[in-house]
């Protein structure tokens, strides 16, 4: 599937004063796709209740399972610069009443700036009775990561609005393809507990490349795919090499390689950086593979006294979701 977005003749009308949705975490660059390549998993995700309100303002009533990190000022948090960013494309003032329930960590790796951003757009679009194509809220989700970490890019966003996995094809003009996903494809993603946040993980990035980095990285990103369509896990597994960002944000990462090393020897197709990291993302053929995997990797981070938690999902098809 593929679409080039596009935002002309919308109509809204409010349909519903409330509503509740639930956005999943997301696996970003899947290795060679830096910048361009994201699954969605089952969970963990957030929950966002939304309420119309009369007084045409976006107002943040409530934030839990943040610690406090996230801001009430509807400018400066992902929700609400979402929403906003919506609202300016239909050129309308509409208030809402935020309720963002975080039950994912933040500066984790996971997508979770992505996965508040398209909760905020995904409900405001509902309570507006769908003026929009889900496939055109891409956009809306890119303006909330873009305050969260200094960079509007969607491949958090991508996957989290669509499910599966996604690949943006181009930024200008936006092009987002759903690719194919492998039934027997599990995701392991282990969150080690210390916070990298994305803008510090971008810095330590080079601002050139070698061409026979890049042509490593691009002939892997098309096997890639080319694994995907074939249900070739074995080349899935080859593929998902980072030449790119994986060497320079290793050291970021407390245990990284010693985590990589046994995923790889407990039978994982490929390991490598979720996102930005510090979450640790591995894939498997099997949830039994999976689930060996995940011990694995959460004792290598003990080993170096760093707590973990892991999650194991098929990738999530649906993408986030009325609740
Ligand atoms: N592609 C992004 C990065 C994902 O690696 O910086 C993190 O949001």
């Amino acid at each position: 599937m593929q679409w080039v977005t596009s935002q002309t003749d919308v109509n809204y009308v409010v349909m519903k004063k409330k509503i509740t949705v639930f956005a999943p975490a997301t696996v970003a660059n899947l290795g060679c796709g830096f910048d361009t390549m994201g699954l969605a998993i089952n969970a963990p995700g957030d929950e966002l209740r939304l309420e119309i309100n009369k007084e045409n303002k976006i107002r943040i009533r409530k934030i839990t399972g943040d610690q406090g990190k996230l801001s009430y000022d509807p400018k400066r948090n992902t929700v609400g610069v979402a929403i906003q960013a919506l609202l300016n494309a239909l050129e309308i003032n509409q208030g809402f009443d935020i309720y963002l329930s975080k039950k994912m960590p933040l500066g984790s790796g996971l997508g979770s700036s992505a996965a508040s951003s398209i909760a905020g757009a995904f409900a405001a679009n509902e309570l507006l009775g769908s003026p929009f194509r889900r496939t055109d809220l891409v956009p809306f989700g890119m303006a909330g990561e873009k305050v969260a970490s200094g960079a509007a890019h969607a491949d958090n966003v991508a996957p989290c609005l669509l499910g599966g996995i996604t690949l943006i094809r181009s930024y200008d003009p936006l092009e987002v393809i759903s690719l194919a996903v492998p039934e027997k494809l599990m995701v392991v993603v282990v969150y080690p507990h210390v916070e990298l946040l994305t803008k510090n993980a971008r810095a330590v990035l080079p601002k050139t490349f070698s061409i026979k980095d890049g042509v490593a990285q691009w002939s892997n990103t098309a096997a890639l795919v080319a694994g995907l369509y074939t249900d070739n896990y074995s080349l899935i597994g080859r593929a998902v090499t980072d030449r790119i960002a994986e060497p320079h944000r290793a050291g970021l990462i407390p245990s990284f390689h010693q985590v990589k090393a046994s995923a790889i020897i407990n039978g994982a197709l490929a390991c490598s950086i979720s996102g930005s990291g510090p979450s640790v993302f591995a894939l498997a053929q099997k949830k039994s593979d999976a689930d060996k995997i995940a011990k694995a990797m959460q004792a290598e981070f003990s080993r170096g006294k760093i707590k973990s938690t892991s999650y194991i999902s098929p990738v999530n098809l649906k993408g986030v979701k009325i609740i």
